[in-house]
């Protein structure tokens, strides 16, 4: 779901009653200040219903509030009464459907702010004191919000810094939501999706990235965050259960303790590499991801697959273990190499050919956007296909239904790629493979030409869909070894038309075979 709830909390004096109004104002969406709903419906400041009423009834005051205007009229912006994040019922509601941030900002920032202490029971008798007592009572609270944001600023930065983080998709995988950002320099802001009881942060990073290896440091020690660099030769050769043990020493080495984090950044190998070994360090650490190919934002980052490969194949031994956050930086695609950038629209159309719009327009008008690599063109795309990632492993984390759709073209892909040796990619095998399935699908279940036709112009147009020196018989001999491993027969993914695809279609052998020669001659 697009975020459409941003609740902001923290300590008295962070400016959460001045912010929210300004968030709401740059966004165009309602804004709810619970304390002001407060003193509306009881004739008195917030404070004084606190002060007259204990804590309890007021804390029972604030979620009812909290209720009704979850249940109220939405995109909203909240500001939250201070401890309401810190009654546990309260929390849940706001991490599953808000997107949370805390306000956050040095005690003698606060206690300046807060000379009309007066006004606030909570902290009294003495302010200093009481402040640093609430900062540790509610710790936990705050350490529980997606996002923390610098509070020692003016309220309009602050305000335009979370609406950059507005336009987020949220996950929902019950007891693991999280939200999947997409903009120009987020790794410069990486500090604030770190969880805050997290103090030292496992970078586990392309040794290609060096640079944006460098950034991440920077902007994890300017927030006070120890950050450990783990370099690692990207690319398949990354994905070995020898590199991930030798991960795992690294961050024990480094004395990284269970509430820390991992961050992965690379492409989806790093990315399956790291976040297997945030998955199985002391039986999983939190772990941001950090995707630097167009692959990896539009598929790989999103889901929570993880793994390495073993001998005997590709991504045998891995988990399911859903990221914290996703920080899809575009500005990382930068130093791609165009190769590896192609490779990515095998995947986007796969998406378009599965669910037709809105992804299918986007790309009849964006496509040379697309492809010329203009920001506008890649955050529009980037963020529709993690969105129909998101929902597809909403429905089916674990791939026992609906998520093998997203298989659509790699039958043949993925012994495309073996039948080459890994000589060709996995983007320009997948679009060899969308090429057969697309035949079929016409022949099998009689899809319509225009459809197939309008796949087969998209991948012409990324320079996809024919690749040299894969024979017939290689692939279909890869096709028969990867059979066998599954003890069972090849099940396909086809299309009934653009939008309505159908799992688990058997195909005759003879028709496969047509099929591959067609495709693999032209
Ligand atoms: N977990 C999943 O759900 C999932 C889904 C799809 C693919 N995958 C996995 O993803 C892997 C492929 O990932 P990929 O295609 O993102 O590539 P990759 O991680 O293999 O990287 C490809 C090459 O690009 C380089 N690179 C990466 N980012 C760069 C950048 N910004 N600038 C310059 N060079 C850069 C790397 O060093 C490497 O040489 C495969 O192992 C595949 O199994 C996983
Ligand atoms: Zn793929």
């Amino acid at each position: 779901m697009s975020v459409d709830v941003i609740a902001l909390t923290g300590l008295p004096g962070s400016g959460k009653s001045t912010v929210a109004p300004l968030l709401a104002r740059l966004l165009g969406w309602r804004c709810a200040d619970i304390d002001a709903l407060i003193e509306q419906s009881h004739g008195k400041p917030a404070g004084a219903v606190l002060a007259d009423q204990g804590e309890q009834a007021f804390r029972a005051i604030e979620r009812d509030l909290l209720h009704e205007v979850l249940a109220g009229q939405r995109p909203v912006v909240i500001a939250c009464g201070g401890g309401l994040l810190a009654d546990p019922g309260a929390r849940a509601v706001l991490l599953r459907q808000a997107l949370v941030v805390w306000l956050d900002a040095a005690d003698d920032v606060l206690l300046g702010r807060l000379d009309a202490a007066a006004g606030r029971p909570l902290l009294q008798p003495e302010p200093a004191a009481r402040l640093i007592e609430l900062r540790a009572e509610r710790f936990e609270a705050h350490a529980a919000a997606h996002v923390r944001v610098e509070a020692a600023r003016d309220p309009h930065l602050i305000a335009q810094n979370i609406a950059m983080l507005a336009a987020s998709e949220r996950i929902d995988i019950p007891g693991h939501v999280h939200h999947v950002h997409t903009g120009e320099g987020l790794l410069s802001r990486l500090a604030e999706h770190v969880p805050a009881d997290a103090t030292t942060v496992a970078l586990v990073h392309d040794a290609a990235l060096a640079d944006a290896a460098t950034v991440a440091d920077a902007a994890l020690e300017a927030h006070g965050i120890r950050c450990v660099p783990l370099a690692v030769e990207g690319g398949e050769g990354a994905k070995t259960w020898k590199q991930a043990g030798s991960l795992l020493e690294s961050m024990a080495a480094a004395k990284l303790r269970r509430h820390d984090c991992v961050v992965a950044l690379g492409g989806g190998s790093i990315g399956d590499l790291g976040g297997f070994a945030a998955s199985t360090y002391q039986r999983g650490v939190r772990w941001i991801t950090v995707p630097t190919t167009l692959l990896a934002m539009v598929d790989s980052a999103i889901g929570g697959k993880t793994g390495v490969d073993l001998d005997a194949g590709k991504n045998l031994a891995g988990t399911f273990w859903q990221p914290h956050a996703v920080l899809c930086d575009i500005s990382l695609l930068a130093s791609l190499g165009e190769r590896s950038y192609r490779c990515a629209v095998s995947e986007i159309v796969k998406y378009a050919m599965l669910f037709g719009d809105p992804l299918a327009s986007l790309l009849d008008s964006d496509l040379d956007s697309l492809l010329a690599r203009h920001p506008g063109a890649i955050t529009a795309v980037v963020r529709m296909c993690c969105a129909l990632k998101a929902r597809v492993v909403e429905a089916d984390e674990r791939e026992a239904s609906r998520r093998a759709l997203l298989n659509y073209g790699h039958t043949v892909g993925h012994a495309v790629e073996a039948a080459s040796r890994y000589a060709v990619l996995h983007g320009e095998a997948v679009a060899v493979g969308l090429r057969a399935a697309g035949l079929l699908s016409t022949r099998m279940l009689g899809c319509p030409d225009t459809d197939i036709a309008w796949q087969e112009s998209v991948l012409r147009r990324a320079g996809l869909g024919q690749v040299d020196g894969v024979e017939v018989r290689d692939v279909q001999q890869c096709m028969s070894m990867d059979k066998k491993s599954r003890s069972g027969e090849t099940r396909w993914v086809l299309l009934e038309r653009r939008g309505s695809p159908v799992a688990g279609v058997a195909i005759p052998d003879a028709a496969v075979r047509d099929a591959l020669h067609e495709v693999l001659s032209v």
